[in-house]
């Protein structure tokens, strides 16, 4: 199965209360061990790369790994660019086969990232890829996206309406207190305000800073109409930590596929739990 757009993943997610994980790729290892996790549990993927992961994978390399891991693959995948900064590079992705991409314009003021984030969308649209655009401020540092605490901004549910309403975007981001990265404390999502937000727009929601967020929160938000959850930082702790975990055992090691084979796994096994946990398990 060739890759597919995001809205038809995640459509069917919004109809029967579940959601997709958005994924993301820093490496071979990080792209294997996530898929074969969903093809394991015959669940759909969003595979996300960042600007970051491009610049450090290689534009080429990104795409044809990608193409070569979903060649035979059963289960519906969406290569997805996340946290797009501009159009520049939106186009890019596009012309480079992405199916969806996610355009970035939380930094603008409200008028400015209708603006631009509706540019996006009709040049999207005219080609069949999805747009996932972000309104408020979500906080906390992921690649080159660096959001002081004291920036963040939750998303107001009236302009949430008024955005899908002139941009014509397929999800929506939200910032409801998660942050990107690593917690300092624990994190208190405001759970009235996606109720807000969700019965006012019936389409997919998206919860970005996911890692270090309670199960029974990430759970909590899905039943309340969250579609898709980006996770990365918990993916990169898992896989150090099991790089760790070797080289504390034997300071010796030298052959790479002897340590990132093991950290791979346990992409996999943590990959597995979260699609548990957001319910896309045979869904695929
Ligand atoms: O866009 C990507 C995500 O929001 C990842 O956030 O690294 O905190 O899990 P995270
Ligand atoms: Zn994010």
């Amino acid at each position: 199965m060739g890759l597919v757009p995001m809205a038809d993943i995640l459509e069917k997610a919004n109809d029967e209360y579940y959601a997709v994980g958005g994924f993301n790729i820093n490496n071979m290892e990080f792209l294997q061990g996530i898929i074969w996790a969903a093809e394991e549990t015959n669940s759909p993927l969003i595979l996300q790369a960042s600007e970051g992961a491009i610049k450090y994978i290689g534009m080429d390399y990104v795409i044809n790994m990608v193409k070569a891991a979903v060649r035979d693959t059963h289960i519906p995948v969406a290569l997805h660019l996340d946290h797009g900064s501009s159009y520049e590079v939106i186009m890019r992705c596009i012309r480079e086969g992405f199916s969806s991409v996610m355009y970035d314009g939380s930094k603008y003021p409200f008028k400015q990232n209708i603006r631009l984030t509706k540019e996006v969308v009709k040049a999207a649209h005219s080609v069949g890829v999805t747009v996932e655009a972000e309104l408020g401020k979500i906080g906390g540092t992921e690649d080159d996206v660096d959001v002081d605490e004291k920036d963040a901004k939750f998303t107001k549910p009236e302009e949430a309406e008024e955005f899908v309403e002139k941009t014509g975007v397929d999800a929506l981001a939200i910032a409801i207190g998660t942050a990107h990265g690593v917690y300092k404390g624990d994190p208190e999502l405001d759970f009235d305000r996606l109720e807000k937000i969700n019965s006012s727009l019936n389409m997919p929601l998206v919860l970005h800073g996911a890692s270090g967020v309670p199960d029974e929160d990430v759970r909590k938000a899905v039943s309340m109409g969250i579609n898709k959850v980006n996770v990365n930082t918990a993916f990169q702790q898992a896989f150090t930590a099991k790089i760790k975990e070797l080289f504390d055992k034997d300071p010796e090691l030298y052959d790479p596929r002897k340590y990132c084979g093991p950290a791979r796994d346990a992409i996999s096994e943590a990959v597995k739990e979260k699609i548990e946990i957001l319910g896309s398990k045979n869904r695929a």
